[in-house]
């Protein structure tokens, strides 16, 4: 089966996101759990498994289109020194990734290629409830302050 040229680009993009993300909350996590705050070490260790899992369905997709699986710009990953800063690193990538994932989601749908525009389209509704997520804890910590912010992170 040989897929668009442009959908399969799209997708080794969005792939380096995907990759992005995996290395980038397992590296919070692992600071989080050296912290102690382990609330916050298990929910980033998920969200890394979650990039891995979106990951193996782009790569999947990308072979059965006929193409080849190469992201081209994995980009630097940087532990955010603070758990703030660590929301808010997130919450830039997930911001740029729906942004792509809402592009190549329309490129898809312009080619007819229905099935990856649904792949993409799950996509975005994990990476909508993901921002959703690092929007509430960023919040929390407005509300409550940072200390019992942090405080409540202590347990798992
Ligand atoms: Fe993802
Ligand atoms: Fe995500």
């Amino acid at each position: 089966m040989k897929g668009h040229a442009s959908v399969i680009a799209d997708l080794n993009h969005y792939l380096s996101f995907e990759l992005t993300g995996h290395r980038q909350y397992l590296l919070h996590s692992g600071m989080c759990r050296h912290w102690g705050f382990e609330r916050l070490a298990r929910i980033q260790q998920e969200y890394s498994t979650e990039e891995t899992q979106h990951a193996a369905r782009i790569i999947a997709r990308i072979l059965l289109l006929g193409g080849t699986a190469a992201p081209k710009e994995l980009r630097a990953i940087v532990g955010a020194p603070s758990v703030p800063e660590q929301i808010e690193l997130d919450r830039q990538l997930v911001s740029d990734a729906l942004t792509q994932l809402r592009d190549a989601a329309e490129n898809c749908e312009k080619r007819a290629d229905y099935v990856s525009r649904d792949l993409l389209r799950e996509m975005l509704d994990d990476e909508e409830r993901h921002l959703h997520w690092l929007e509430i804890e960023a919040g929390l910590i407005d509300k409550v302050g940072l200390e019992n912010y942090l405080q409540s992170q202590l347990g798992s």
